[in-house]
């Protein structure tokens, strides 16, 4: 088994959030690694205050609990490591299962932090959380970072709730077969390992930034930005090194650190 520093691993049967359950410990003291998998949420968190629903047992839902030592413009990259650790893991665990039509699949993401297909219908979702009150003076605020991944549901595109066809999709779609979820809890663990360490240093989130670029679907496309105080569009431009989204809109360079990206499709 591969080596991680992501060892206590804490499972639940049924939870109402893991993301909450790890904010409540890391407001008791717990520290930087440990993790919460769940078969079942009642409660699931997603981005934007919506919901995020799954079956029992069908797909993998865990968050983890960091306390990277960032300045506040550089906290998104502690997402980044999570969907880049869960993009690893999804490339590594088809791979070796060799499942039909998906070996070696390399997933992308769509800016902030979800992972899709080739066809862009989404496979996984990461909702970050900090508690910047909880951190005892001098040392680094908790960030709790969870990711839904659509590991065995939907089977089909029918499965889904009528507004979620054709936008979602499972890693089982792709390979056209079951997929092993402690398989791909293992190799995102073992995966966690390095994204992680590179927050620590220059280097480190520099290299998380471009492999957000390299893998991000939405530089070169037409997005509408969704603020709490208006909405504009624009071209996708490039990820900054913090993480960010610079979007030319008619000419005006405009970074966008929060808010719903929605990608735009030609003529829409
Ligand atoms: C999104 O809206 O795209 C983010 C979804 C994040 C869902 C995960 S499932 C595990 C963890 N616990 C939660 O309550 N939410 C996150």
């Amino acid at each position: 088994m591969p080596e991680t520093r992501f060892t206590d691993v804490r499972r639940f049967a049924s939870i109402d959030s893991t993301n909450r359950y790890l904010l409540d410990e890391a407001r008791a003291g717990a520290p930087e690694g440990v993790v919460a998998v769940a078969d079942h949420q009642t409660a699931g968190r997603g981005r934007l205050g919506r919901t995020w629903e799954a079956p029992a047992g069908a797909n993998l839902l865990l968050s983890v609990l960091l306390r990277p030592d960032l300045a506040p413009g550089q906290r998104h990259l502690a997402t980044t490591a999570v969907a880049l650790a869960a993009v690893d893991a999804v490339e590594t665990v088809e791979a070796i299962g060799g499942a039909a039509g998906a070996a070696g699949l390399r997933v992308g993401i769509k800016w902030p932090n979800d992972l899709v297909a080739p066809d862009g219908r989404k496979l996984a979702g990461v909702l970050a959380e900090a508690d910047l009150a909880s951190a005892a003076p001098g040392t680094p605020a908790p960030v709790v970072v969870g990711i839904g991944i659509n590991v065995n549901w939907p089977a089909a595109d029918e499965d889904l709730p009528p507004a979620l066809r054709g936008a979602a999709a499972s890693l089982r779609q792709l390979a056209g077969t079951e997929v092993d979820r402690e398989a791909l809890l293992t190799a995102l663990l073992a995966a966690l390992g390095p994204r992680v360490a590179a927050l620590a240093t220059g280097e480190g989130r520099s290299g998380l930034a471009d492999d957000l670029r390299a893998g991000c679907t939405t530089l070169g496309t037409t997005v509408r930005v969704d603020l709490p105080d208006g909405s504009f569009s624009g071209t996708a431009l490039a990820v900054t090194d913090d993480g960010h989204l610079v979007v030319d809109a008619d000419g005006t360079l405009r970074t966008v650190v929060a808010g719903d990206v929605v990608h735009v499709r030609p003529g829409a």
